[in-house]
């Protein structure tokens, strides 16, 4: 299928990117590069461009005849969007309308969307099936859920089938460790731990070690990028003949911050030092995925349950690339 990624310059677009191309499919990347990185694009068609532009995106909708698109293109700092959240609304909603607006006007009707565990906000059980109360507690979740609405009323008009992934904590290097995640300025758990053992920063810092929790840290539930980019690839299948598909992307097991720090000391055999703070603003105590839907309906399988073998993975992928994709 001829697919337009959006965002696929990003971690996670240029990992789907990657998958797509190796599963006979025809993407073509469409991305403003004010996050991602050009050299993570590799032998597919590139558009330099704005979400915001829509000509841009009726020209090429038309030239490359996109059967389908996934959408990856937003902002993802759960605590920038606190500080600024009309910015978070423009990038994460408006671009996201616009973007539905041109594929309506072009007749493409299949739409992968990447949705989020934040929708949720703080939720009432673990682990957290679909159905439970959407309450998000920042203007990231909030402005993806409100995607998910937008594209939940067009698809009843019958002009839009789409698919809403809502991922819990994406890591890992996909293609056997050769495409990572580079984001600047870094706020990941796992490549800031990484980052420590590399020597590249002084220490990692544990936000919070009060929660309620086994060890007073948070826990969260970490899920290999291209366990994740195989879902996509199996609701866009569905998508001929679903209107609408909304799945919890996680592997169900919950790692402890402390778990996964000891999980990168192990893997990289380094020691570094490790300093306690106080929580961050917004993060929930406990975040675990009950993904029994995806694996039922989609017949879902991940390749990378342990978390030994997805830090493996970013292990190798930073220690191949020390300064990251340096564009
Ligand atoms: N953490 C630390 N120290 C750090 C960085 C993170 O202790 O230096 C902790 C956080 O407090 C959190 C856990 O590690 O408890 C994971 O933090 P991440 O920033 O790696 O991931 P989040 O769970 O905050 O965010 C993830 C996605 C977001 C998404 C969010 C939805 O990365 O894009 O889930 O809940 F918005």
């Amino acid at each position: 299928m001829k697919v337009l990624v959006c965002g696929g310059a990003g971690y996670i677009g240029s990992n789907m990117t990657a998958m797509l191309v190796s599963q006979g499919h025809e993407p073509v990347v469409f991305d403003n590069l004010s996050k991602g990185h050009r050299s993570a694009v590799k032998d597919v068609p590139f558009v330099s461009g704005d979400l915001a532009d829509f000509g841009l995106l009726i020209d090429t909708l038309h030239k490359y005849e996109i059967e389908g698109v996934m959408h990856f293109a937003a902002f993802i700092e759960v605590g920038e969007s606190v500080a600024e959240p009309l910015r978070y609304y423009h990038n994460n909603f408006n671009n996201a309308h616009n973007l539905l607006c041109a594929m309506d006007d072009a007749g493409v009707r299949k739409f992968v969307f990447s949705s989020t565990a934040a929708v949720y906000g703080i939720p009432e059980t673990v682990p957290i099936t679909e159905e439970l109360t959407k309450a998000p507690i920042s203007p990231y979740g909030d402005s993806k859920l409100n995607v998910e609405k937008m594209c939940s009323f067009q698809s009843e008009t019958g002009r839009l089938n789409y698919a809403a992934l809502r991922y819990f904590n994406a890591c890992g290097a996909g293609g056997g460790g050769t495409i990572g995640e580079d984001h600047s300025p870094e706020s990941h758990l796992i490549p800031l731990i990484i980052q420590a053992a590399m020597g590249k920063r002084e220490d990692i810092k544990i936000f919070g070690t009060d929660y309620p929790t086994p060890d007073g840290t948070c826990v969260r539930d970490y899920i290999h990028i291209e366990d994740l980019c195989k879902a996509h690839l199996l609701a866009l299948s569905k998508l001929d003949t679903e209107r609408e598909l909304v799945y919890n992307l996680g592997n169900g097991t919950g790692y402890s911050v402390r778990e996964v720090i000891e999980t990168v000391k192990k893997v990289s055999g380094k020691d570094f030092k490790v300093t306690e703070t106080g929580r961050r603003p917004g993060d929930p105590p406990v975040l675990t995925a009950d993904a029994s839907k995806a694996r039922k309906e989609l017949g879902w399988k991940t390749d990378f349950p342990e978390l030994e073998a997805i830090v493996e993975s970013a292990w190798k992928w930073h220690t191949l690339h020390p300064d990251g994709y340096n564009d």
